[in-house]
């Protein structure tokens, strides 16, 4: 026998306000041809003024405990994965704590950008399985439009604003793949690329915030290829291939870069589940808010193998295999 972490609901949220590439264009030199043709993103969606990460988290998470069917006071470990806190401390997860679940349950936040969310399982689910924990939420929720030089047009084309949330629980399970609930994570990074994707301030650096900056090329590069070893060695540790997959829920970056890794793998594109069209890319929510959806319109079912994957800062990148 031994301990499975198993997705018991999912929720998210994302702002009103919308931006469509077309706004974009009217304030900066940029196009929606460009934007379509070299990303995918369509719009993204931007907090109002004095919305912080932490009511999108909130309203995400609300939504995974009633499709969980479980109280906020039944969760016994709150994990945000976030890049964007609404301060440098308290953690964003605190917050959630204090507004959703019992007062004294362990709350702290992951930083691993665009990966926080994988990182973030993988935590959650050492927690179940070490037994510290029976039920928790695990959120990822960005307002990276707060960290946007909205001049540069290499970067605040490409993220928006958005929130994701699982409540998972501990179930007994046999060991074998045919389990539901997490099956294995895997985590990476290499810090040697910290200045191809990263911040421009900090409280110990230069006492702002800062703003995003990127090489986007060599980023797209490094991606294409981590982002594939990570899935080879998630079908590998868990004797699969491509095929037997359901469905790839990808850290929704870019749209090239879901294509360029599906086909890297052999991979049907009908089982890649797309939503960076719609949101843009929204860091350590991305994954959590394309699995809502596509738990919600009814493609992915109770049992199928979902695969999930990211890469983002650091770079920090990782992979999961989850029996639904
Ligand atoms: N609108 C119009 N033109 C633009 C824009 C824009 N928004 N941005 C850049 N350009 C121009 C450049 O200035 C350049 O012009 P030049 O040839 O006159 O110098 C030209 O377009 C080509 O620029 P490149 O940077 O070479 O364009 P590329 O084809 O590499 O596409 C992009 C840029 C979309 C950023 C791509 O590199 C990419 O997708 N990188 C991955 C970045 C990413 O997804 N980061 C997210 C975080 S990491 C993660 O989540 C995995």
């Amino acid at each position: 026998m031994t301990l499975r972490t198993v997705i018991r609901g999912v929720g998210s949220y994302l702002p009103e306000r919308t931006i469509s590439n077309a706004e974009l264009a009217s304030q900066i030199d940029t196009s929606d041809a460009w934007i379509v043709e070299r990303t995918g993103i369509h719009e993204r969606h931007v907090a109002a003024d004095g919305e912080k990460t932490s009511d999108l988290a909130i309203a995400a998470a609300k939504r995974a405990l009633t499709h969980a069917g479980i109280d906020g006071a039944a969760i016994d470990l709150v994990v945000v994965a976030t890049a964007t806190p609404d301060q440098t401390f308290p953690a964003t997860a605190a917050k959630v704590q204090a507004q959703l679940c019992r007062p004294g349950i362990p709350s702290f936040d992951v930083q691993a950008v665009c990966s926080g969310f994988i990182y973030g399982l993988a935590v959650v689910d050492n927690f179940v399985r070490a037994g510290q924990c029976k039920t928790a939420l695990l959120i990822g929720a960005e307002t990276f439009s707060r960290i946007l030089d909205w001049q540069d047009r290499t970067t605040c084309v490409l993220f928006g604003d958005g929130a994701g949330a699982v409540v998972v629980s501990a179930e007994q399970g046999t060991g074998a793949g045919t389990d539901r609930g997490v099956l294995s994570t895997h985590l990476h990074s290499d810090g040697r690329h910290h200045d191809m994707l990263y911040v421009d301030g900090g409280p110990s650096s230069t006492q702002t915030t800062g703003h995003v900056r990127m090489k986007g090329r060599e980023v797209f590069r490094h991606a294409v290829v981590n982002l594939a070893d990570t899935v080879h060695e998630c079908l590998a540790a868990n004797h699969l291939t491509a095929a037997d997959l359901d469905w790839l829920v990808p850290h929704q970056a870019n749209r090239r870069i879901l294509d360029s890794t599906a086909q890297k793998l052999g991979l049907d594109p009908a089982k890649v589940v797309i939503t960076v069209d719609q949101h843009a890319n929204t860091s350590a929510a991305s994954i959590p808010l394309a699995l809502d959806l596509a738990v919600r319109d009814g493609r992915i079912k109770p049992g199928q193998l979902v695969l999930m994957e990211a890469m983002g800062g650091g770079f920090t990148w990782g992979s999961a295999l989850v029996r639904m």
